[in-house]
């Protein structure tokens, strides 16, 4: 016989194979390599992930804050678990050399100065994979103008992603006449899940957020929003947190901060250190000092 199979005392015959449940909510029957790329992500420690958002130029151009993302944004990259652009920001602008998991805006069309709702898958998957993104986002407007072309858009991500693992994060975009309540949230994130979506991004509101987070069955992020003073800021952070999210996906209140450091810092500290939002502000503090 070949010496490959030894006889010997490393089969281990007592020790069951263990089959442990993937840790992320709803994802448990994925592939592999969705899975891989969701727990690049999401922090298997904890659960929860500190997503940077820079995409905001892909409908409304040099955003502030966002004029120079190689002077500005590089340098906090490395308190981010993930940082969320566009293939024109990473290609140009991105070093290869940093190895942050990439989520990869893949809608667009219409700029600000256009009916927003109007918007189409603008990258093919091909092109994700050239560029090792470990998830896709894209835009769904319920309740806008085009949301059945929109929440179609998502599904044909999804698709295209589910053909090689690669993980779709919808993004629940609200309009200017849409409401902005519990019950909303609740249509909008359980559309995006139930129709295929593997998390789903969204926006914190102060009454229900709890049953948003509850009656989504994959797990969600919050957007920060237009952008308010930081201590509010982190107050909404934890509060997500606390009722369920599993992290941020935060742009505009970090990078138009008059520290984004100290704000980066301080969301890290709330979301993977459970710091309340008084303690992650006094972190801010001494961040922004130092720097003065
Ligand atoms: C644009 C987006 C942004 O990434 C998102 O709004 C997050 O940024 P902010 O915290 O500034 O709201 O999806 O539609």
């Amino acid at each position: 016989m070949p010496e490959a199979d030894n006889e010997g005392k490393l089969y281990f015959e007592n020790i069951p194979q263990e089959g442990k449940l993937f840790f992320l909510k709803g994802s448990n029957e994925l592939d592999w390599g969705m899975k891989n790329r969701l727990a690049r992500i999401f922090n298997p420690n904890d659960g929860r992930t500190v997503m940077l958002a820079i995409d905001h130029g892909y409908f409304q151009g040099p955003t502030s804050g966002l004029e120079r993302v190689d002077v500005s944004i590089m340098p906090l990259v490395p308190d981010a678990d993930v940082l969320m652009c566009t293939r024109g920001i990473l290609r140009a602008v991105v070093p290869p050399a940093m190895t942050i998991p990439i989520v990869m805006r893949a809608s667009g069309g219409p700029s600000i100065l256009k009916e927003l709702s109007d918007e189409q898958i603008a990258m093919d998957m091909e092109d994700c994979i050239r560029l090792g993104v470990c998830a896709t986002a894209i835009q769904v407007f319920i309740g806008g103008e085009f949301e059945s072309r929109s929440v179609v858009n998502m599904t044909r991500l999804v698709d295209a992603g589910l053909r090689y693992g690669i993980p779709t994060m919808a993004v629940t975009a609200v309009g200017k006449d849409l409401e902005r309540n519990a019950k909303y949230f609740r249509l909008a994130t359980r559309i995006c899940a139930e129709l295929g979506a593997h998390y789903v991004k969204t926006y914190f509101v102060e009454e229900g957020f709890e049953t948003v987070t509850a009656a989504c069955p994959v797990p969600i992020v919050i957007a920060g929003g237009k952008k308010r003073p930081e201590l509010d800021a982190l107050k909404m952070a934890y509060d997500a947190i606390d009722q369920g999210a599993a992290g941020v996906d935060m742009g505009r209140n970090i990078f138009q901060s008059d520290c984004p450091t100290g704000m980066m810092k301080a969301i890290n500290a709330i979301v993977h250190g459970n710091e309340k939002p008084e303690k992650a502000f006094e972190l801010y503090q001494t961040i922004k000092n130092e720097k003065k």
